[in-house]
């Protein structure tokens, strides 16, 4: 096989990038205002992933200068419990963004935990008011890993006016956000999903593909269109090529896109792991200053 043709988007690089310009602005919002933003983190049970993802949160926003907060319960907590406890954070004076960590162990209530926390300190974005104000063009809080798809878009595509964007994937968390954040930058965007007739097809015409399917190297390379600016959210985990390795049980992580095949083809490519993952929590951080701000009725540092 050929070299490959696309450009890589390093999402380190732009993920240092913008903690590092939250630092900067916790640290103007200290001297400016005396307010120090905060961040609650409530991690229920024991999933190893979720543990990792809500270290990292944590250590990073201790290193912007933030105040940081990790609740981990056990895993038989109940909804009251589960709820009581984002009560008294949706109070608490020196909190200013609340994320519960997803998924959250059988038989807890996703819907009604976020539906419960206050919609201006949901730094996940996931409450169904900010869903609402980000499809009426209002100002929101908006989730991370779509935020840092289009931070990663401008700062490699540039303007985004008229290009056709699809999105292959309808979640909550990630297709509809980024579906509608793609329209406010004036794309011509497509949702598509399992059931959707000759996914391939619709594929090819996108300038922008996001893929947020959850299904490993499911995007081939003849799916792209030359040149395209390829985003990859998936994380999955697969057994590796190598059958000895394979064998032994061990596994890496791959996204929904073939790379090896698609980066052939596209213009721009995020790998997985390295590209988007990244991403999250840096935006996580600068939604919680955003809250913050907004909470305190701040308008800029
Ligand atoms: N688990 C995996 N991704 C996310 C996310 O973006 N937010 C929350 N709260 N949990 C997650």
């Amino acid at each position: 096989m050929p070299e490959s043709s696309a450009q890589l988007i390093d999402g380190k690089i732009y993920a240092e990038r913008l903690r590092a310009q939250v630092a900067d602005q916790v640290a103007a919002l200290k001297a400016a205002h005396g307010l120090q933003p905060g961040l609650a983190v409530v991690l229920v049970g024991d999933d190893p992933a979720s543990q990792i993802y809500v270290r990292s949160k944590g250590e990073h926003s201790l290193a912007v200068g933030m105040h940081s907060v990790t609740h981990r319960l056990p895993a038989d907590t109940t909804q009251h419990e589960l709820l009581r406890l984002v009560g008294e954070l949706n109070v608490d004076p020196l909190i200013h963004g609340i994320l519960v960590q997803l998924p959250l162990p059988k038989p807890l209530d996703e819907k009604a935990v976020l539906a419960a926390i206050n919609p201006d300190k949901d730094v996940d974005g996931l409450h169904v008011v900010n869903a609402g104000r980000l499809a009426s063009g209002q100002p929101a809080l908006t989730p991370c890993t779509p935020l840092g798809c289009m931070i990663l878009l401008r700062e490699t595509v540039g303007d985004l006016t008229g290009l056709n964007a699809v999105v292959v994937g309808r979640s909550v968390l990630v297709g509809r956000p980024i579906a509608q954040l793609l329209l406010q930058a004036d794309c011509t965007v497509t949702i598509a999903h399992s059931r959707s007739r000759d996914l391939p097809a619709i594929c090819r015409g996108a300038d922008i593909l996001v893929a947020a399917v959850g299904r490993p190297r499911m995007i081939r390379g003849d799916w792209i269109k030359p040149g395209a600016a390829v985003i990859d959210v998936g994380i999955n985990r697969v057994p590796f090529d190598d059958p000895v390795k394979a064998a032994e049980g061990r596994t890496k992580v791959v996204g929904d896109v073939h790379f090896k095949e698609a980066s052939q083809v596209a213009g721009w490519i995020t790998p997985v792991p390295g590209g988007v993952g990244l991403m999250t929590v840096a935006v996580l951080l600068q939604n919680t200053v955003t809250a913050a701000k907004r909470q305190m009725g701040i308008e800029s540092v």
